[in-house]
């Protein structure tokens, strides 16, 4: 049991963002990611089609014989992580905006949650938002368009550049100390977003948290490879593979990129 793979699933190739934390902090654990970039972006679609969707990815990879789940995805997880957990028997680890960790230290007490729709939308997050950052002022502001220009490669773009203008600028005229990046995708805008904005506001994630969550659920239900050989990983796309190669292309010698429509 313990030997089987490590499955993530995201609207495309943001998880790979938390692919990357779990394979820094896991170098012996095989993974089988999916990149659901047909379907992208999920953060504009109803409750109810992220929940469809997201049932795809689990049975395939179920399927394929995976032993825990991590949702790499703000958006599936607000909407759908409570109905996995409710109807499969696999640990489901899931990945949220980051509120605590900034409220905690946020000295203008005001924090900006840059998200899609569909995760800003959700009561996970507003029921996240309420436990964690009391007294503090959360300036959500919607990420719309992001996703799908990353899909497309777009980082650098002067497309990219002006729409994070538009985001950000009102978050700073209200006094943010902390961008909390509520989607897995943004990680990748990082050092577009250091470009533009202040250097005494700092760009938070949860990336790592996700990896240290992985590994402790592992270890809970003795789940951890006894593999001393470095890790096996199987990323599978429903659109061009070239774009997740492109995102991958610091670890080819380590991955397998497929093609399947799923
Ligand atoms: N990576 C997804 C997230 O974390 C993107 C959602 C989307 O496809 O809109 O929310």
């Amino acid at each position: 049991m313990n030997k089987r793979p490590i499955g993530i699933f995201d609207s495309g190739v943001g998880g790979t963002s938390i692919w990357k934390e779990i394979n820094v902090l896991l170098p012996n654990e095989d993974s089988i990611y999916l990149a659901d970039s047909k379907n992208a972006p999920y953060g504009e679609k109803s409750k109810d089609e992220i929940i469809q969707l997201s049932i795809k990815n689990t049975e395939l990879l179920l399927a394929k014989g995976c032993k825990l789940i991590v949702v790499a995805c703000n958006t599936a997880t607000t909407n759908a992580i409570d109905y996995l957990r409710g109807h499969y028997n696999v640990p489901f680890i899931g990945i949220e905006p980051a509120i605590k960790p900034a409220a905690l230290q946020s000295r203008s007490k005001t924090v900006g949650v840059l998200a899609t729709k569909g995760t800003l939308s959700s009561s996970l997050f507003h029921s996240t938002s309420e436990n964690h950052a009391q007294g503090i002022r959360i300036i959500e502001q919607i990420g719309k368009g992001l996703v799908s220009l990353i899909e497309e490669g777009k980082i650098n773009s002067n497309t990219t550049k002006e729409l994070l203008i538009t985001y950000l600028d009102p978050m700073l005229a209200e006094g943010i100390d902390y961008l909390v990046l509520g989607c897995t995708h943004y990680p990748y805008l990082i050092p577009v977003l250091e470009d533009l904005l202040p250097a005494h506001v700092k760009i938070i994630d949860s990336g790592e948290a996700v990896a240290r969550q992985t590994k402790a659920i592992l270890e809970r239900n003795k789940l951890i490879t006894s593999s001393k050989e470095k890790g096996k990983h199987q990323f599978i796309t429903n659109t061009d593979v070239r774009v997740l190669k492109s995102f991958l292309k610091n670890n080819s010698s380590s991955v397998k990129i497929t093609y399947q429509d799923f």
